[in-house]
């Protein structure tokens, strides 16, 4: 795992301007995909942070994306109904999905409707690997948002998930979330994608975005710090308040 010693943080005035910035960049990483391989392969983080970004691709940089070449993961999933307010999915349906000309089969949704989140954790593996043939994922790209306690995706503090080595997909239980049983890629999984963008915003997060930049990584107290592309690009897509 490789770790820069000096981070590739590029900070926004705001969170529009962040999101602005972002959309640009996920447009160009799409359009230089699709012309190298035929194809996007992106996994969508959840939470509040990146439904401007979403909301920006769907409308402003709509005709930009090749859309019929894009296929749509998720990054962590909470357990729940798709259409549950919760859910990650649900979100990215209202946000963006809905709203662009994508196949529906390009939509590759995390089960949630198992009885038990484990069997949907091994049916989702079984999902990426029918779309990387490789020992490991290799998404173009993984967007990522940060927890104030220093989570990513559904990795959290002191949980064994973070322990995975062999596993891409792991189900969490994780009693400080709402709610508490994800499902999540692991950190393998994560650190094998070409490009991983955090996505961070709002002066609640400094402190996590201190912990998770500084000199070495500290998984188990600040999960995102152990972010390292293996062979890849990391870039730290913050606004000021985040970076204070
Ligand atoms: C989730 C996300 C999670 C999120 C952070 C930040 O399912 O909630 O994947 O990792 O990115 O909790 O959430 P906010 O953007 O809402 O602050």
């Amino acid at each position: 795992m490789s770790r820069p010693d000096k981070a590739d943080l590029r900070v926004y005035p705001n969170l529009k301007a962040l999101s602005q910035a972002v959309a640009e960049s996920v447009v160009e990483l799409a359009k230089a995909a699709v012309e190298q391989s035929g194809r996007f392969t992106i996994a969508l983080s959840g939470g509040k942070t990146p439904r401007r970004l979403y909301g920006l691709l769907a409308r402003k940089h709509r005709r930009q994306v090749p859309w019929d070449k894009v296929q749509v993961f998720w990054g962590d999933e909470r357990y729940v109904p798709p259409d549950d307010p919760r859910s990650d999915y649900r979100m990215a349906r209202k946000m963006l999905l809905d709203r662009v000309p994508i196949p529906e089969g390009n939509m590759h949704p995390m089960p949630t409707l198992f009885p038990r989140p484990e069997h949907a954790a091994e049916a989702y593996q079984a999902t990426l690997r029918a779309h990387f043939p490789g020992r490991w994922p290799r998404f173009d790209l993984i967007l990522l948002g940060l927890g104030v306690d220093g989570h990513t995706a559904s990795l959290f503090p002191n949980n064994p998930a973070l322990d995975e080595k062999s596993r891409w997909v792991v189900a969490v239980d994780a009693e400080e979330a709402d709610p508490p049983v994800r499902l999540t890629l692991t950190l393998p999984a994560i650190n094998h994608a070409k490009n991983i963008y955090f996505v961070a915003a709002g002066k609640d997060k400094a402190p996590a975005l201190q912990h998770a930049l500084a000199a070495g990584p500290d998984p188990r107290a600040a999960p995102a710090s152990a972010v390292a592309p293996v062979d890849g690009r990391l870039i730290w897509w913050v606004d000021r308040p985040a970076a204070r």
